[in-house]
């Protein structure tokens, strides 16, 4: 079998926790050889070129440092202050600096630079998220042609939004410098096809050309998952059940409504406490039988737009305790800090509602450790933001527009009311979504997708912007079997674009 590389930004082990990644790549790489390489999470004013190896929790990882300078452009800069929010529909949150652009191409020069050493024909190489969208074309310009995948663990953003970013055209075409593109959901391969469709209504209007050709590249949809299996027994473990019976005894019989995310204004943290307020307003008679804990562990904090959406939080939750609290009952906690898995799991599983309502996410993990974590006998409902890939899986959710706050809260009620038997209902083809679309299901159709994509041939002329000298039969290569495809069909770009592009 292959070796497998999986480069990302962070890395698991010493580093800040790289999160629901860390979780869902770990197990691919457990039963390959292979490593996981990426930034080590120090800084060095004159880093070493060659990556440093050690094995951390049986994982063989690679790692590099970075200077200072060059992670602020690239990671606080770049990746966070014009990528995330532009892809996240956020405009107005973006700081556009282009002069980060370098800092951005220079740590991925500087990661092609140390992984070109390590890469042996027949690696395999997997490439994740949105800070290292150029990795692939730095490594085909030092002659790497090995097959080379990547995928995009936010959402795809609209024409508009793209064309916000500088220097999109170049990442574009450093998209179709990979031999395969996945992405969270259908929404995201409608986008990317949105923007090319967008390109060609541009030209024949007599506009500027195409900037990318997305024909030698396949482009799909694999949308991630968590271990259900895992969640359910780590809810019945002893440190779920000491949290559960810890919070159980606080709320003496309340019903919890519980939301848990990174502090980050794409989770739509203000909307959710007014919606929640909405409900104590419209329902007197639920005030004291309810209580709401939102656990959100700061993230990214040396942002400016991180540190308003924080105060913006504060502030919210401030509101609705003055409003609403009595001596002897609290309508809300909000912590702000991480807890382990373990403690979660019990929490979702006391949780009568989960709250998973950003206002736009790639996947949101939280939804499926929610799911997974539940008793099958009186298991909690799940309000779900559309605007999170994965409503495009959990159909018996309650889904919710997050920016209609009197949706959000009507649908709180209708879950903390809803009968047992609606609730066991749910849940149950909530599980079966969960367990489809499981972590080991993800890893491995997306690993059978890049084994089935376009072998680069020695001496291909692969960097981007110039197609390989493909024959449209690597399209309809073999396929991973059927049900295994995250959606059972695939969605290449529009037909129509195909001859557009081969002529
Ligand atoms: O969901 C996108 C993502 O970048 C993940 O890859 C990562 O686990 C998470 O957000 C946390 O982000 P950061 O690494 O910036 O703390």
């Amino acid at each position: 079998m292959s070796r497998l590389i999986i480069v990302s930004n962070r890395t698991p082990g010493k580093s800040p926790a790289a999160g629901g990644l860390a979780v869902a790549l770990k197990k691919a790489l457990s039963t390959r050889d292979g490593f996981w390489f990426g930034w080590s999470g120090s800084f060095s004013e004159n880093p070493e070129k060659k990556a440093r190896f050690e094995t951390i929790d049986g994982l063989k990882i690679g790692q590099i440092d970075l200077t200072r300078a060059d992670h602020a452009a690239y990671y606080a800069g770049f990746s966070n202050s014009i990528l995330w929010p532009a892809f996240h529909l956020r405009l107005d949150l973006t700081d556009i600096q282009s002069h980060w652009y370098e800092g951005y191409r220079r740590v991925n020069a500087q990661f092609a630079d140390a992984l070109v050493a390590e890469i042996e024909p027949g690696d395999v190489i997997w490439v994740h998220d949105y800070h290292l969208i150029p990795l692939a074309t730095e490594l085909r310009r030092r002659n790497i042609r090995n097959r080379i995948g990547f995928y995009l663990h936010i959402p795809f953003p609209t024409p508009d939004a793209l064309n916000a970013i500088p220097h999109h055209e170049d990442l574009l075409k450093d998209l179709t410098a990979y031999d395969l593109v996945g992405f969270q959901a259908q929404r995201d391969l409608v986008a990317f096809n949105e923007f090319i469709a967008h390109e060609l209504m541009v030209k024949e209007t007599g506009g500027q050309p195409f900037v990318v050709d997305p024909s030698s590249t396949v482009l799909d949809v694999f949308p991630i998952g968590s271990d259900p299996g895992a969640f359910a027994k780590l809810g019945k473990s002893p440190a779920a059940q000491k949290m559960y019976n810890r919070v159980a005894r606080g709320l003496n019989g309340r019903a919890l409504i519980l939301g848990v995310d990174r502090l980050d204004y794409s989770k739509g943290l203000p909307q959710r406490i007014s919606a929640y307020e909405k409900l104590l307003e419209n329902n007197a008679n639920l005030r004291r039988t309810v209580h709401m804990i939102q656990i959100a562990p700061p993230s990214r904090d040396t942002i400016k737009e991180y540190q308003v959406i924080s105060d913006e939080l504060d502030s919210a939750v401030g509101r609705v305790i003055g409003k609403f609290s009595e001596p002897d009952w609290l309508p809300l906690t909000y912590v702000k800090r991480a807890y382990g898995q373990a403690s979660l799991a019990g929490l979702y599983r006391l949780a009568r509602v989960g709250l998973v309502t950003p206002l736009r996410d790639g996947m949101n993990l939280v939804a499926h450790e929610y799911v997974g974590s539940q008793d099958p006998e009186d298991p909690g409902v799940l309000v779900l933001s559309r605007f999170a890939g994965a409503a495009e899986i959990f159909h018996d959710a309650l889904i919710i527009n997050p920016f209609d706050t009197d949706e959000t809260a009507e649908a709180m009620r209708k879950a903390l009311v809803m009968p047992l038997k609606e609730r066991k209902q749910r849940w149950r083809s909530l599980m079966d979504a969960a367990l489809k679309h499981s972590v080991d299901n993800w890893a491995e159709s997306y690993l059978d997708a890049l084994m089935h994509s376009h072998a680069a041939a020695p001496g291909d002329e692969d960097l981007p912007g110039r197609p390989h000298p493909r024959t449209p039969a690597h399209r309809t290569a073999e396929r991973p079997p059927a049900g295994r495809a995250p959606f059972g069909s695939r969605m290449p770009f529009f037909p129509w674009l195909r001859s557009v592009f081969s002529s």
